[in-house]
């Protein structure tokens, strides 16, 4: 089935053999990463984030992104997406100068060019800054997004550790994304609780939620969410790997979905959680009984919150029928 991603990493989309094989050219020993099997290895949350970042310390320069973009697009088409929006930080491209980030942009957007040619599949990117890295990190990262907003870059958004600080500390920074036209998403109920996702939708108003699935432990949340609209960004095989539910069956995916809550399903970081967006269908088949309908149903859903503009959405939508 033709198939909409919202939530990627870019970074987080890199096979391990690719992020060894660069380490490998670069002379920059990873070993510790990694596992016997060649898998990344860790231990936890906090942890994956340190590894993710270890990772991500040996794509130093546009090349390198032009590489790993081809690398993640070519997986996900194989995959039958046709539509991406994968999340990019200036934090990891050129620091938060704006003149390097745009020497990245355009690196990624040739080859997302070609891709989109060759195998039809479309790349939109969204500016993340990092929450643990702090709000003043987050706003040379804004900056970055206003001024490269437009066709390609079409949103703002935060990932990271959500236990950090709070959401209002980023304001100025998504802000300043809005006022560039700008749509918002944010990481939030990942791990920190329906709080973090209160928290999250006052102080950012954001059009969607990045997980958000422990709303689910709070009824009037739940309603809002349905009542506002507000799109989850669900990652069901990123929140089992990482253990925030024990399987499958006990996450709320289904649960949300009946109380009338949007949710979309996205990889996340696929081969940090051994995943693919046909892994990611294959599972909710076998454990909630999906069907055409229902995947017809969250890629309707997807496609209406993309943050792409309406003749990028009609062209994707031809590639679903
Ligand atoms: N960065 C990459 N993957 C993430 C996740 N699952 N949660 C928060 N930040 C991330
Ligand atoms: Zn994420």
């Amino acid at each position: 089935m033709p198939k909409i991603e919202l939530h990627l990493h870019h970074e987080g989309g890199a096979p391990p053999a690719f992020i060894r094989g660069l380490a490998a050219e670069k002379k920059v020993d990873l070993s510790g990463i990694f596992r016997e099997d060649g898998s990344y290895a860790y231990r936890d949350f906090n942890h994956f984030l340190s590894v993710y970042e270890a990772a991500t310390s040996v794509l130093t320069g546009p090349e390198d992104f032009a590489r790993l973009t081809r690398a993640v697009l070519e997986e996900s088409a194989a995959h039958g997406v046709v539509y991406t929006e994968s999340f990019l930080s200036p934090d990891f491209c050129g620091g938060g100068d704006v003149g390097a980030w745009r020497d990245y942009l355009a690196a990624i957007r040739e080859v997302a060019d070609e891709t989109e040619r060759d195998m039809g599949i479309t790349l939109r990117g969204v500016v993340t800054c990092i929450r643990h890295f702090g709000p003043e990190k987050a706003k040379p990262a804004a900056i970055c997004a206003a001024e490269t907003a437009g066709d390609f870059i079409v949103g703002f958004g935060m990932a990271g550790d959500e236990l950090v600080g709070e959401p209002a500390d980023y304001l100025w920074s998504f802000d300043c994304a809005r006022e560039a036209g700008l749509q918002i998403t944010v990481h939030a109920g990942e791990w920190g609780g329906p709080q973090s996702v209160r928290a999250a939708l006052e102080d950012l108003n954001p059009a969607r939620i990045g997980h958000g699935v422990q709303a689910i432990e709070d009824d009037a949340l739940v309603d809002t969410l349905a009542e506002r609209g507000t799109v989850l960004e669900v990652c069901p095989g990123s929140n089992v790997f990482l253990g925030v539910y024990p399987n499958l069956r006990m996450h709320p995916i289904q649960r949300l979905r009946e109380r009338g809550v949007k949710v979309t399903v996205s990889t996340d970081d696929p081969p940090f959680f051994h995943t693919t967006m046909t892994r990611e269908y294959e599972a909710l088949e076998a454990t909630f009984g999906w069907g055409e309908e229902d995947f017809a149903e969250v890629t309707e859903t997807a496609l209406a919150a993309a943050f792409c503009d309406d003749s990028t959405k009609d062209k994707i939508r031809e590639r679903l029928t």
